[in-house]
């Protein structure tokens, strides 16, 4: 285990994952975690982020001086490195120069946290502050020419600061620099990997749960199937999943989760077919926020009802991820859609929660799920919001305006399929805009709905860009949709990014 304490910094979360990516398991925790809980988890190395503050600021985020105690190696990062001189006594100003974005630097030979890499090495920084004078018993290990200590280090105690941050793709040695210090610095073994991964879930598990009853609520998502099939994998027919149906999926999706679930794993799942009490209480409303709360609240409705049936559960399998454990607890922004997760649970439920992904990010959820077999349209699902197509009907939701998104989903994830672009566009999908339109079709008028095609490239949602997809592939899917979807007769492609329009329509 290596232990990033967190201060705050933007890349955090990815000095973790480079950790992890280097087959060492890491852990980002807050940077007050005091020495004595450091202690008990025993780490191979601490790793002090970077973060926004000035050490010399009030208040600025301190470590329990007695991590300096503990015998571990330490790598400081930008303020990590600050923060390191400050405590142990050796002075921080603020620099004259900023210095942001690409640096030059100088490493001497012989700093173990180059050994086998260039002396001459481009970085990227991103600081205000400097060290300016040294901690006793530490010594310059690099310099740029606006940074008089640009690392430096304490070879005896194993503790190495670095002013620039390794973790970011532009520092090009980074990833190598984390290396070393990962392996020749800490004695790190690099054994960690998806499959220790899985072993270590399957027994604690098995620990946590004993001979009780586990519930888990599967939605089709990769996160929830991921629990899922790990906890089938750990105690078998203890597990029984519900699937609760909302009646807002997309074409063939229900039957494809009891296909895999209840076929090719073999695993107890209850369907609930509860699309009709869904559409009862959507009807007559026409606003977004309104028909989000609606699903969401009748989500649990049903979930509490059904659950209560099966009295014997002491358990329920969640499939929380690192990031949410990380991201809760943060200052939240504004309000611009209320992304309540649709199986989100109350949290006053009387289960005791089973949460094995809550250590990992999205993508190594992924790769646990790829290694238990999941199908890959499962692994590799684009994300679908919680309120599933209800939000892509624009205003009242009705049945017939459902079938007519559901069939063009349909048709434009076929030719996107078709087209080999299902990995490289991020979500791809038909909103039925609240409009009608004249047409002509075999020497009559018509007056039809309009579909709309939305596809953007993105890489985590909160930015994205309309996809260039070829004009003949968008033609095809605009000829099929307008011939073989009924009361459709013309179609219109999104071409705004996010910011300033959002990916889904509401
Ligand atoms: P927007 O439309 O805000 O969407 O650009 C960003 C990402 O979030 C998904 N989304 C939701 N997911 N419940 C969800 O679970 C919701 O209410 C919801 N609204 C949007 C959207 O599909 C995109 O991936």
């Amino acid at each position: 285990l290596i232990v990033v304490l967190d201060f705050g910094g933007q890349y955090n979360q990815l000095i973790a994952r480079r950790i992890r990516d280097l087959g060492v398991y890491s852990e980002l925790l807050p940077y007050n975690t005091p020495a004595s809980k450091l202690r008990e988890l025993n780490p191979k190395g601490i790793v002090f982020s970077g973060g926004p503050n000035s050490v010399y600021e009030e208040n600025a985020p301190l470590v329990d001086p007695e991590v300096y105690e503990l015998g571990v190696p330490i790598l400081g990062i930008c303020y990590g490195m600050q923060m390191m001189s400050h405590q142990l006594n050796g002075r921080v100003e603020r620099a004259g120069k900023r210095e942001y974005g690409k640096a030059e630097i100088e490493f001497e030979a012989d700093c173990r946290l180059i050994s086998g890499l260039d002396r001459r090495q481009t970085v990227w920084m991103s600081h205000s502050d400097k060290v300016v004078e040294l901690p006793p018993g530490f010594r310059v290990d690099a310099r740029t020419p606006s940074a008089p200590v640009a690392a430096m280090s304490h070879p005896e105690k194993r503790y190495y600061a670095v002013q620039f941050h390794p973790e970011v793709r532009h520092s090009v040695y980074g990833n190598e620099m984390i290396r070393n210090f990962l392996f020749e610095i800490c004695g790190c073994e690099g054994n960690w990997s998806m499959t220790t991964f899985i072993e270590d879930a399957v027994r604690e598990i098995r620990e946590q749960v004993g001979d009780k009853k586990v519930l888990c609520a599967l939605s089709g998502g990769v996160d929830s199937s991921v629990v899922a099939v790990l906890v089938h994998k750990a105690i078998g027919d203890q597990l029984t999943c519900m699937f609760i149906d909302h009646g807002l999926l997309r074409k063939g999706e229900a039957e494809s989760v009891m296909e895999t679930f209840a076929g090719k794993f073999d695993m107890k799942v209850v369907k609930i077919d509860a699309s009709r009490r869904f559409l009862d209480k959507l009807k007559g409303v026409e606003d977004p926020e309104q028909k989000r709360k609606i699903i969401g609240n009748e989500f649990i409705y049903v979930f509490q009802e059904e659950s209560a049936k099966f009295d014997d559960f002491e358990f329920l399998a969640q499939g929380t991820l690192y990031t949410d454990i990380i991201e809760s607890g943060t200052a939240t922004a504004q309000t611009i859609k209320s992304h309540h997760n649709v199986g989100g649970l109350p949290e006053n439920m009387q289960f005791k929660l089973v949460e094995p992904l809550k250590t990992l990010f999205k993508d190594e959820v992924r790769k646990v799920g790829e290694a238990l077999g999941l199908p890959e349209e499962i692994v590799w699902r684009q994300p679908f919001p919680g309120p599933g197509l209800a939000i892509r009907v624009l205003g009242e939701v009705t049945e017939e305006k459902l079938r007519i998104v559901r069939e063009s989903d349909a048709i434009l994830r076929e030719e996107i399929a078709n087209a080999g672009l299902h990995r490289e566009i991020w979500q791809y999908f038909t909103a039925l805009p609240n409009m009608k339109s004249v047409g002509v079709m075999g020497d009559a008028r018509t007056y039809s709905y309009t579909v709309g095609i939305r596809a953007v490239t993105s890489i985590d949602g909160m930015t994205a860009d309309w996809a260039r997809i070829p004009w003949d592939v968008l033609e095809r899917i605009s000829v099929r949709i307008v011939n073989e979807v009924d009361n459709v007769n013309r179609v219109v492609y999104d071409i705004t990014s996010k910011p300033p329009a959002t990916i889904e329509w509401e």
